[in-house]
């Protein structure tokens, strides 16, 4: 016969002894999920940062290495960022960020676990001030309005434009190209940027229509750009 407050007392210690082991279980269960969310993190401040800023207050292109990552969540499409991470080909600025000739080395590439990971970690860089949702695609007649004002304006005067010429484009190259802008930006994060340049570029040449233009000319210049291959 075993007394009862000794069975008390092994029972107690099983307890305790399957509570650690699930205790330990789950805390090396739930640091392995740490580990892998922070990749994203972990890749960006440790290859990303030396060269863009992932916060702080827009400020001008002239005081920058490069394009700031402080709203790519509302700004790039997350397939396009993910791929174009692994292959960095496509020129954003066409003669380079600046006139510094370092800058016109081909971007760095990452490993596909890394690019994944450092886009999940950059989707959640997100801008208040961009509204989700705002743009639909343009009715046929709001691209044709979009169009005309886009070319009324010059747009096409500093950003390449995708059109039915041999090279399939036109235009300067002293900002980014918008050649298949629409598989890269969201349309919501474009249609703010035209409100007011100058709330995410300040200072660096970005055009600002005089008098401002209405919303619905806004509206249908955004549309038709989310229609650019
Ligand atoms: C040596 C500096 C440097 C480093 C390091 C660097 N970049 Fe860049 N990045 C640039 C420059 C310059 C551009 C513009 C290049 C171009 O014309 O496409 C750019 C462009 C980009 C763009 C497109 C910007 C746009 O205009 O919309 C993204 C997104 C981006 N980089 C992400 C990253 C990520 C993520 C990392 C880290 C894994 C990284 N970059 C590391 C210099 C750098
Ligand atoms: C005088 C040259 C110039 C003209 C004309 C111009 N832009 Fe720009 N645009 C810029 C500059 C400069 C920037 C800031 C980005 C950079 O170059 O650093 C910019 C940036 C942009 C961006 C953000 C692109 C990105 O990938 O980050 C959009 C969208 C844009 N412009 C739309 C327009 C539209 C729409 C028009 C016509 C109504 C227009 N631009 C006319 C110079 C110009």
């Amino acid at each position: 016969m075993v007394p009862n407050d000794l069975r008390l007392k092994i029972f107690t210690r099983a307890v305790i002894r399957v509570t650690v082991s699930i205790v330990g279980v789950a805390a090396v269960w739930m640091s392995g999920i740490a580990i892998a969310a922070d990749l994203g993190g972990k890749t960006v401040k440790s290859m990303c940062v030396q060269c863009h800023r992932i916060e702080g207050k827009p400020a001008p292109r002239k005081t920058k290495s490069a394009p700031d990552l402080m709203w790519a969540g509302n700004k790039y499409q997350p397939e396009w960022l993910v791929a174009w991470l692994q292959k960095p080909e496509f020129k954003h600025y066409p003669i380079g960020y600046d006139f510094r000739p370092e800058r016109k080395k081909p971007h760095l590439a990452l490993l596909a676990d890394q690019a994944k990971a450092a886009a999940e970690f950059l989707a959640k860089q997100k801008d208040a001030r961009i509204k989700v949702g705002v743009m639909k695609p343009g009715t046929p007649e709001q691209l044709a309005h979009g169009e005309k004002l886009y070319r009324e304006h010059g747009c096409q005067n500093c950003h390449l434009t995708p059109a039915n010429t041999p090279k399939g484009y036109v235009g300067g190259t002293s900002s980014t190209s918008f050649i298949k802008l629409s598989e890269r930006l969201h349309a919501d994060w474009v249609y703010r940027f035209n409100q007011n340049p100058d709330d995410f570029e300040p200072e660096s040449g970005a055009y600002i229509p005089k008098p401002p233009l209405p919303d619905e000319d806004i509206y249908a210049i955004t549309a038709y750009m989310m229609i650019f291959k």
